[in-house]
């Protein structure tokens, strides 16, 4: 059995990862956990993001997937340094990926980011871009009413375009160059953010820079796919499963199958 990159979100926000890892690695088998019973996480204390991480992360675990990814920022900024000395596998999230690219792409030195409110509390951007950069200068957001719009597969509609321009309003006069979508649903919104921030703003979203350092570890421990494997990947979800899957087929567009996962729901 071909072993797989696992990939874990709140919900439907990782598959931009996922999306990415497909093109970038194709031969790669992917196994897909998304809690869409518990989302969002970004309103959650981080104990409970926590105990919600380790717990999908011991699920996956069972399958002995290469590596993990922690598809989500919430969960990366509150959870990732603890399991990372919990399993004994390659694991990373998506906030240094995401500060990376918008470091190498700004000219203004200054960064827009917009998240969860777990995300923007944590303060793991603004550490993560001044770790690359000392003098770059952060502006940060939190824009809770996004992620709800994407679990509905809500993402072109008049409602959402209203939603995206009034949450980012205070941004448009800010003399940011990049803004960086530092939470895996907003990729889902790309339009009609790019619409209200402008053309001169470039949008950074972490899933093709995710995916390249997926690529340098599973190169560097000589662990990448084959050239003649054809993989066949899983998908589970905690919540509705036809929600889930029409939304996946829809960005991913191929058609998956879906194992649901009964999940005890607090
Ligand atoms: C959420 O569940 O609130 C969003 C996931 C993320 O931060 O990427």
């Amino acid at each position: 059995m071909q072993q797989a990159i696992a990939v874990l979100d709140s919900g439907v926000g990782g598959l931009t990862v996922v999306k990415e890892v497909m093109r970038q690695l194709p031969r790669e088998k992917i196994l897909y956990f998304g809690d869409t019973a518990r989302t969002p996480y970004g309103p959650r204390d981080a104990e409970e993001v926590i105990a919600f991480t380790r717990e999908i992360v011991d699920y996956l675990v069972q399958y002995k997937p290469k590596m993990i990814v922690i598809a989500c920022n919430t969960a990366t900024a509150v959870a990732l340094d603890e399991i990372r000395h919990m399993i004994d596998m390659p694991i990373i999230g998506v906030i240094n990926p995401g500060a990376r690219a918008a470091i190498s792409r700004t000219k203004t030195g200054i960064v827009g980011v917009i998240g969860t409110e777990g995300t923007i509390k944590s303060g793991a951007y603004d550490l993560a871009l001044k770790r690359l950069s000392p003098r770059v200068k952060v502006i940060s957001r939190a824009c809770p009413s996004f992620v709800p719009l994407v679990e509905d597969g809500n993402f072109r509609s008049h409602e959402t375009f209203r939603t995206v321009s009034e949450s980012l309003f205070a941004l448009r006069d800010s003399a940011m160059d990049c803004l960086i979508l530092g939470c895996t649903h907003y990729p889902f919104l790309a339009d009609s953010i790019s619409e209200a921030m402008g053309p001169e703003v470039i949008l950074i979203n972490s899933a093709e820079e995710t995916a390249r350092e997926i690529s340098a570890i599973l190169h560097e421990n000589n662990s990448l796919a084959g050239r003649d494997e054809v993989p066949v990947h899983q998908f589970f979800c905690s919540g509705d499963p036809r929600k889930f899957q029409d939304i996946a087929q829809a960005w991913l567009g191929e058609q998956i199958r879906i194992n649901p996962v009964v999940w005890q729901v607090p």
